[in-house]
């Protein structure tokens, strides 16, 4: 009897040992098709469910994972491909708030920054934030050109073919709309078309979806648009990019007329004039929530006028002039069987409870994580008692877990009248368990305290801290290697052989020379072929010129996201002058330290991290070898310079009267001024409102040009 309709957990031994044999057939079979006629016979979604299923087997029974098993094979997985788009205008994403306060905090902070009193009334919107993706849509001349989604939120994948099959999106405006049109929302699929989808799925003996945001991703990352046309998605308009000609003035308006041409919107948007109509829209929709066809996760509020918001402007992610108010994380109870440690890039231990299998908003939930040793003892990171009377987490221990959006579910309560008698504390480890090594929990200098977290202190010896090292390396956002996922650098970092052997990301470059010398020819091994080798080393030859902001990134330096990579890059411009940069700051004093902590974003830990780095040998080695292979592109410079401040270091002083400090600053900043505190030999510009001192007495010391408000108004409008 076929079993796939069992469950992985109900299976017996040897049920799974066929199924597996089976799902090896099925998956190499769809793989030929897929790459050879460019003819699949199933859907991504339906090909994913198979790997998904054939993994779960694996991860019950290891012993029986098959030498042609799909998760053993290189380069089969059909990675669909879509040309990239440039946003003409960035996609942007949300702040986020959780609470009545934080909301309150997000209006005053509009206030300030705008510099209104209280009772002069700023409007805004409040409408669903819906649960889907989102998409930016282009009409040029009226007639739908192409339509991206968010991506990076820079650049995005062109799914136009895929977006012209959604009957509620309009492929052509009413006459009169600007010349060009960028629409932004939110692609989604109704709860009801989901549920109907399962039915059938279940009807079919097919795996289900797991809910309907990641349906509709799936069912829009077809490369057959009929796939995409049967799958019923829905839009809401909310938002634009570029627009050519502005025909509203308020964010209300906009919307309007979106539904003017035939766009929908969402029906429970209202403009409100205070916190409290505001929170009281929340409630009310929250109330409603369960009775929508369509799966929400918040209240989205935007400042009204499209003037303040211009003024607003943004930070680096998210506009000061939106906040996401989201509802609380939903909860469930399930059960600890197991405590896993998990070795990160860093040498962190980070213990994961594996749970029960338990439906948590609609989603299953395997797995927790559990943080560090303090959080399982019910601790948080000052030590504080997190949990009522200091409950610690043990195995076997009924918990509640929370699962909010997409971060990883959190284990928040334990129950303590079902603790087994028999449960006992958790034992944290004392060595690695990938390398041996000590683990310990390194005191903070300053404070004295011990630090929450647990590292392994291999470095380089510990296998889990090189290869997640190199697996961050290869990752999408750092050099996005195609072809050398997490499977194929496990492959290549435990390889006895030489010419085969990946164990620094240098080695990634050196590869393709390696194998022409040696007799152990990587084709031949099992899961690569003659075409996915090709297609490797074409991968790798891609990435020998570089953006330095993501070589930075790839680097892997503690608290070096990909945020801070961007400043750094922005701010050094070459990699030579921030490898100097950070060698001279070596000291943690002097020039260079300062310059470093000077970056607005960078604070004291991260520039010790980095200068840290780089005071390791083994680093700049690796850095050297992998500059010899890899060339870092200088970092553009931002957009701004036809800007007459553009370059300029800018010290505002005085009470200023046409805008607040933090506006001008971010003004500024915006068309590329790096603004100071205080004047020295190198600022530019000494912008003085009344009542400036001692700061416009240095800069007519040092000769400084000086302006007034107004002057400078005039120097930015040109
Ligand atoms: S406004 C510049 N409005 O939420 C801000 N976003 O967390 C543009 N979203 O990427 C976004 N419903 O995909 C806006 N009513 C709504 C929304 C909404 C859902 C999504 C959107 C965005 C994400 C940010």
């Amino acid at each position: 009897m076929p079993t796939e309709s069992v469950a992985v957990e109900d299976l017996t031994i040897d049920d799974a040992a066929t199924e597996l044999a089976r799902l090896a057939k099925e998956v190499a079979h769809h793989d030929t098709l897929y790459h050879g006629k460019d003819q699949p016979e199933i859907s991504d979604a339906d090909y994913d469910a198979l790997k998904r299923r054939n993994d779960a087997i694996e991860a019950r029974f290891p012993e029986l994972i098959r030498e042609d098993s799909p998760s053993r094979r290189v380069g089969a997985a059909p990675s669909v491909t879509f040309a990239p788009v440039v946003h003409a205008r960035p996609m942007l994403s949300l702040d986020n708030t959780f609470s009545q306060e934080d909301v309150q905090d997000f209006v005053a902070s509009v206030y300030r920054f705008l510099g209104r009193l209280p009772d002069q009334s700023i409007a805004f919107t409040a409408e669903p934030k819906i649960d889907g993706l989102s998409m930016s849509i282009r009409y040029e001349n009226g007639r739908l050109v192409t339509a991206a989604t968010r991506g990076d939120g820079t650049m995005g994948e062109n799914v136009t073919a895929n977006i012209r099959t959604i009957k509620e999106i309009p492929t052509e405006l009413p006459k009169g709309v600007p010349a060009v049109v960028e629409v932004r929302g939110e692609v989604y699929m109704a709860k009801s078309d989901f549920m109907a989808l399962n039915k059938q799925m279940e009807a079919e003996g097919k795996q289900t979806y797991v809910n309907p945001r990641n349906t509709a991703a799936g069912s829009l990352r077809q490369l057959d648009a009929k796939v995409t046309a049967s799958r019923k998605l829905k839009f809401f308009a909310y938002a634009w990019g570029e627009i050519s000609d502005m025909p509203a003035e308020t964010q209300f308006d906009m919307v309007q007329l979106f539904r003017d041409w035939g766009f929908p919107v969402n029906p429970l948007m209202k403009r409100l004039n205070s916190v409290a109509d505001i929170l009281a829209h929340y409630d009310d929709i929250g109330l409603k929530r369960p009775d929508l066809d369509y799966d929400i996760d918040g209240v989205v509020y935007k400042v009204d006028s499209l003037e303040l918001q211009q003024r607003l402007g943004f930070r680096s992610r998210s506009p000061r002039w939106a906040t996401a108010h989201k509802f609380p994380a939903e909860q469930a109870f399930t059960t600890v069987e197991k405590i896993e440690i998990q070795v990160g890039r860093t040498g962190a231990l980070t213990p994961v409870a594996r749970l029960t299998p338990v439906t948590v908003g609609g989603v299953v939930v395997t797995n927790a994580t559990l943080h560090n040793e303090d959080y399982i003892k019910g601790l948080g990171n000052s030590g504080e008692p997190i949990r009522d009377e200091e409950h610690d987490i043990r195995i076997g221990d009924t918990v509640i877990v929370q699962r909010a959006g997409d971060v990883i579910p959190q284990v928040l309560d334990v129950i303590m009248e079902k603790r087994p008698a028999d449960a006992v504390p958790y034992e944290f480890p004392k060595r690695c368990p990938v390398c041996g090594s000590h683990a310990v929990r390194e005191r903070n200098e300053k404070t004295g305290k011990l630090d929450s977290v647990t590292r392994c202190t291999g470095g380089f010896v510990c296998r889990a801290q090189a290869t997640e090292h190199l697996k961050h390396f290869v990752s999408r956002n750092a050099f996005d290697i195609e072809g050398l996922g997490s499977k194929q650098i496990d492959f290549f970092f435990e390889s006895e052989e030489e010419a085969l052997r990946i164990r620094t990301a240098p080695d990634i470059f050196t590869l393709e020379r390696r194998q022409q010398n040696s007799l152990t020819k990587l084709e031949n091994i099992e899961g690569f072929g003659k075409v996915s080798v090709g297609k490797l080393y074409a991968a790798i030859n891609e990435r020998r010129s570089i953006a330095l902001h993501r070589f930075i990134y790839a680097l892997g330096i503690r608290h070096v996201g990909e945020t801070t990579a961007k400043l750094l890059a922005r701010s050094y411009g070459t990699y030579e002058a921030f490898a100097a940069a950070m060698k001279g700051a070596a000291p943690l004093s002097g020039d260079a330290w300062n310059d470093l902590n000077a970056i607005e974003g960078i604070g004291e830990i991260v520039a010790r991290a980095i200068v840290e780095f780089y005071k390791e040998p083994r680093n700049v080695e690796v850095i050297s070898a992998l500059l010899s292979e890899v060339t870092p592109q200088d970092a553009e410079q931002p957009v701004t310079s036809d800007s007459p401040v553009s370059g300029k270091t800018v010290v505002f002083t005085g009470s200023l009267e046409k805008f607040t400090r933090d506006e001008a600053k971010a003004k500024a900043e915006s068309l590329g001024a790096k603004v100071a505190g205080s004047v020295s030999k190198k600022t530019d510009i000494v912008v003085a409102g009344p009542g400036a001192g001692s700061k416009l007495d240095k800069a007519r010391e040092l000769g400084v040009q000086t302006m007034d408000e107004d002057e400078w108004l005039a120097l930015i409008r040109g």
